[in-house]
């Protein structure tokens, strides 16, 4: 069974005297284990969508299961889902880290004593047991974060929902959380991540969805879309400006040449042809071209922008 599947949700806010669609027709399911990253530019209706699956706001159309069930209709199927959403918001600043877990425990419809007993040992986990009677306002960002995390784990949900997690965090409490989502997903919790950090979102997920202007643009296995997107160029550059038989020769075989400096090789196959012709002259470098997924979102964003244009 997915962890999730929410199907064709829309969802329409009333802007301005108009109605603006905010998310449509999206559509979006997790297995068991796997991390998708949900991402898209500002206002893109990744909140939106998310608060639906959370059910915090009512979709106009479509439907949500966690593990099977909907938590519109049957509020048992929250007790499924965790969620750490912008701002920190489900923690009580004013109580402690094990007040909270167990709090919100409860909440979710555990035993006091079984919430105790999971907090425990997720601060252990997660390093926070010096700080278990320590009012949360006095914790740092970073361990606040943790602690967000600890509670929406508490009741061992089998999705994770995550706003923008690292939002906020420095460098070394950003590594943190990296180390908490791939640790939480292999023990077979499903996570929908979004983030603004593309590199954190390259490095996590199995699987891609951009989101743009509230509906899908596109959706890929993550490496997948990157190899997609890889040039097969090889890029050589020279210690010194080659002389004009070489030019030619390079041109011959297909090569460009730049500035007499810096050839490019689109066909793999030319490679060694090419360096045949550079013997013996010294290389500055040979590179292949790499798309990181900050390039690739970027220009399918603006391909999706220049189409509706
Ligand atoms: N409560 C609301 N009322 C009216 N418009 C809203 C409301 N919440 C969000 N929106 C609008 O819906 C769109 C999507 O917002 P959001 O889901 O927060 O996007 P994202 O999280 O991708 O940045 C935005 O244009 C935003 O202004
Ligand atoms: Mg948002």
């Amino acid at each position: 069974m997915k962890a999730l599947e929410a199907y064709n949700l829309k969802k329409i806010y009333r802007q301005n005297h108009q109605n603006f669609p905010a998310v449509q027709n999206v559509s979006l399911s997790i297995a068991p284990g796997e991390l998708l990253a949900f991402l898209g530019p500002n206002g893109a209706g990744k909140t939106t969508t998310i608060k639906m699956i959370a059910g915090l706001i009512q979709p106009d159309a479509g439907s949500v299961r966690i593990a099977g069930s909907d938590p519109h209709r049957n509020p048992a199927a929250l007790q499924k889902l965790g969620a750490v959403l912008e701002g920190n918001r489900n923690l009580y600043w004013r109580l402690t880290p094990l007040e909270n877990l167990e709090y919100f425990g409860v909440l979710k419809g555990m035993t006091r004593r079984q919430a105790r007993q999971s907090g425990t040992a997720l601060l252990e986990r997660f390093e926070l047991m010096h700080k278990r009677h320590t009012p949360v306002q006095q914790l740092s960002r970073g361990m606040q974060q943790k602690l967000a995390f600890a509670v929406a784990l508490v009741h061992q949900p089998q999705l994770l929902l995550l706003d923008e997690p690292t939002l906020g965090l420095d460098v070394e409490a950003t590594e943190d959380v990296k180390v908490l989502v791939r640790e939480i997903a292999a023990s077979g919790c499903a996570i929908l991540l979004t983030t603004h950090q593309l590199p954190i979102a390259e490095e996590l997920s199995d699987r891609i969805v951009i989101l743009q202007k509230g509906e899908v643009l596109t959706e890929l296995p993550t490496q997948e879309l990157i190899r997609q997107f890889c040039g097969t160029d090889y890029k050589i550059e020279m210690e010194s400006a080659l002389d004009e038989s070489r030019i030619t020769a390079l041109g011959t075989i297909g090569a460009d040449v730049v500035d007499r400096q810096i050839i490019y090789v689109k066909q793999p196959e030319l490679l060694y042809k090419v360096l045949a012709i550079l013997d013996p002259l010294p290389l500055h470098g040979v590179e292949k071209e790499e798309a990181a997924l900050a390039q690739i979102f970027l220009k399918l964003v603006r391909k999706g922008r220049n189409r509706d244009a």
